[in-house]
């Protein structure tokens, strides 16, 4: 095929997991079947499966691609460092039993693509059994001038600062902080930046992320899935040395191939990337009395093979109102089953008055003390309990179920918080 590439760049579909069609050059998606003998434009035809053959329809992921050259054409990957993009097992280092606390994470300085700027905090299960997470932040300055895809997970994008424009195989994503981006497993792509960025990553090992069931809440609500937003098809038709890294089994692998790998002309499926919009999720909370568990604010879940137990769940805390009445109204203290990595996009979280500015980062291991601070605890005791709007605020959690192991990077860290304890010293009896 000959002419220019598509450089549609803010076109979407809208869905959460439909099965999509979309072609940047008429005609070019086959009619009836899948792989005819020949496909037209001279194409060939590619299937990228998302889950097992065999998966129940409800959860089966599968798309067709049809492209300029099949992504077979490449010779030998070789390992590359990874600096410090880790992967689950983290090895036997010894997990302190403790609350941990990180200030932001400085951003980048020297010139830093979006790949290169990935730094792993914590990691649960194992990569190579696809069972398990990672949360990783990440910061940069520099387009990727090299192509990326992840075999060893999908990647859920929390951006804190700045754009990325994610240009995948199926089509071009921008996302923005109070936005959320994901790649799926296997899927190339590169991020063109327009400045620096800053932000978090779910690397989901597990079964892909879906939308969780509602149970009496009912047919809607939570996040709708006509809110999450797919690309259409945009190729480039580039012919010249490229540079494509993979991740598998925990490491870095490179390899030169002699053409943009992003050159699918066409697609049709239901396994591609998307993008959704936080402040588009509908809050459900009590109007009554009490705290609700946090699961009312889930986003996306990754179930495991346990009915109720997720691999890892997605959930946010947006803006909204707290009207519970003779209710103590922040998050309670707790201990948990599930693990919990904690981030903060924008403002102020609630149950911390200071100490977890945007782009920090707390960990809350499987039974490990937490909830509010002193001053947060004082506060909240004592306020007039009139319907509340929280304005200024965005946090979210990697909720996983297994238990997290912390990376020696982030435990040396300048950037961990010595003194996190003493968040809730002086909480002590009240009469
Ligand atoms: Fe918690």
């Amino acid at each position: 095929m000959d002419g220019a590439s598509t450089t549609t760049k803010t076109a979407y579909q809208s869905g959460f997991g439909n099965h999509f069609a979309s072609e940047a050059r008429p005609g070019a998606l086959p009619l009836g079947q899948n792989s005819p003998q020949r496909v037209a434009h001279g194409l060939y035809a590619e299937q990228l499966s998302g889950t097992a053959f065999t998966a129940p329809r409800a959860s089966n992921l599968r798309t067709w691609l049809y492209r300029l050259r099949p992504t077979a054409t490449h010779p030998p990957y070789r390992q590359i460092d990874g600096a410090d993009f880790a992967s689950a097992p983290l090895g036997d280092c010894a997990v302190p039993f403790n609350r941990l606390r990180w200030n932001p994470i400085e951003l980048a300085t020297g010139a830093t693509d979006l790949i290169a700027g990935i730094t792993t905090v914590a990691a649960t299960g194992d990569a190579l059994a696809q069972d398990g997470c990672a949360a990783h932040v990440y910061v940069a300055n520099q387009s990727m001038q090299r192509f990326f895809f992840n075999a060893d997970g999908e990647m859920l994008f929390v951006p804190q600062l700045g754009v990325l424009h994610l240009a995948t195989e199926m089509g071009h994503i921008d996302v923005a902080p109070g936005e959320i981006a994901l790649i799926p497993r296997g899927v190339r792509f590169r991020a063109i930046l327009d400045g620096p960025v800053r932000g978090y990553i779910c690397e989901n090992y597990g079964a892909p992320f879906r939308l969780p069931d509602l149970g009496p809440i009912g047919a809607n609500g939570l996040a709708n899935p006509r809110d999450f937003l797919v690309p259409v098809a945009a190729f480039e038709d580039v012919s010249g040395p490229a540079v494509l890294v993979a991740k598998f089994a925990g490491h870095l692998h490179q390899t030169e191939i002699d053409h943009s790998p992003l050159d699918v002309v066409a697609w049709h499926g239901n396994l591609a990337p998307y993008k959704y919009d936080l402040s588009l999720f509908n809050a459900v909370n009590t109007v009554t009395f009490d705290h609700p568990d946090p699961s009312i604010f889930t986003v996306l879940t990754s179930p495991s093979a346990v009915p109720g137990t997720a691999n890892v769940d997605f959930v946010i805390f947006p803006p909204r109102w707290m009207v519970a009445e003779h209710t103590f109204r922040p998050p309670w203290y707790h201990r948990n089953v599930m693990s919990e990595f904690m981030g903060l996009v924008q403002g102020v979280y609630d149950a911390k008055a200071d100490g977890f500015a945007p782009g920090a980062v707390s960990l809350h291991n499987c039974m490990t003390s937490h909830g509010p601070d002193r001053a947060t605890f004082d506060k909240a005791s004592s306020a007039d309990l009139v319907p509340q709007r929280l304005v200024d605020t965005l946090a979210f959690m990697f909720e996983a179920r297994h238990v997290y192991r912390v990376t020696q990077k982030a435990l040396s860290s300048p950037a961990l918080q010595t003194d996190y304890d003493a968040c809730w010293d002086g909480l002590g009896k009240l009469s």
